[in-house]
């Protein structure tokens, strides 16, 4: 009897993915679990540009930490907001998935693929991270000026 082989189901998302964390890695893992290979369309920095976002990591930096992600089996560029209708042929793409943040802003995609929106995890999200990373460094700086005034005080009473 000849063994069956069946075709291999592929799902597709896109993001910025900029420091790579656990929200990141959760969506990831819940939508290749979606299919067999999971194809990540990673933002350009150009086209970040566009949508009025600066990522700390450039684009190829971003796509390789993405590659090296377990759940990842590609990743490619996304450059333009309208190339999910070909990228959906070129891969043929059987699901389309994205956090629910931008749900029902791609159902227009269910003609030609499954769409599903994935609830996000709470409490991350790179804006979070940028912002206590942010905070880290004022406070040294509030330290350090506080040291520095000290230090002069001590210098004038000489
Ligand atoms: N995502 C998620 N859970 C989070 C953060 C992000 O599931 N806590 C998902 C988003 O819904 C999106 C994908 O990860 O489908 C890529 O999102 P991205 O915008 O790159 O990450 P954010 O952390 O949301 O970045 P930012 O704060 O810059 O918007």
């Amino acid at each position: 009897m000849n063994k069956v082989i069946s075709p291999q189901r592929r799902v597709l998302t896109y993001g910025t993915f900029d420091l790579f964390h656990v929200g990141h890695v959760r969506l990831l893992k819940r939508i290749a679990d979606l299919g067999d290979e999971l194809i990540v369309g990673c933002s350009t920095d150009g086209f970040n540009e566009l949508k009025g976002k600066k990522s700390i990591f450039p684009y190829e930096e971003r796509a390789e930490i993405l590659l090296s992600c377990k759940y990842v089996s590609q990743v490619i560029p996304e450059q333009s907001w309208e190339q999910k209708e070909s990228d959906i042929e070129t891969y043929g793409i059987d699901c389309f998935a994205m956090g629910d943040d931008w749900a029902g802003q791609f159902d227009y995609l269910e003609g030609i693929t499954r769409v599903v929106y994935l609830p996000r995890t709470p409490g991350i999200s790179t804006t979070h991270v940028k912002d206590v990373v942010g905070a880290v460094i004022e406070d040294k700086k509030k330290r350090l000026r506080n040291a520095a005034k000290l230090l002069n005080e001590v210098i004038d009473r000489m």
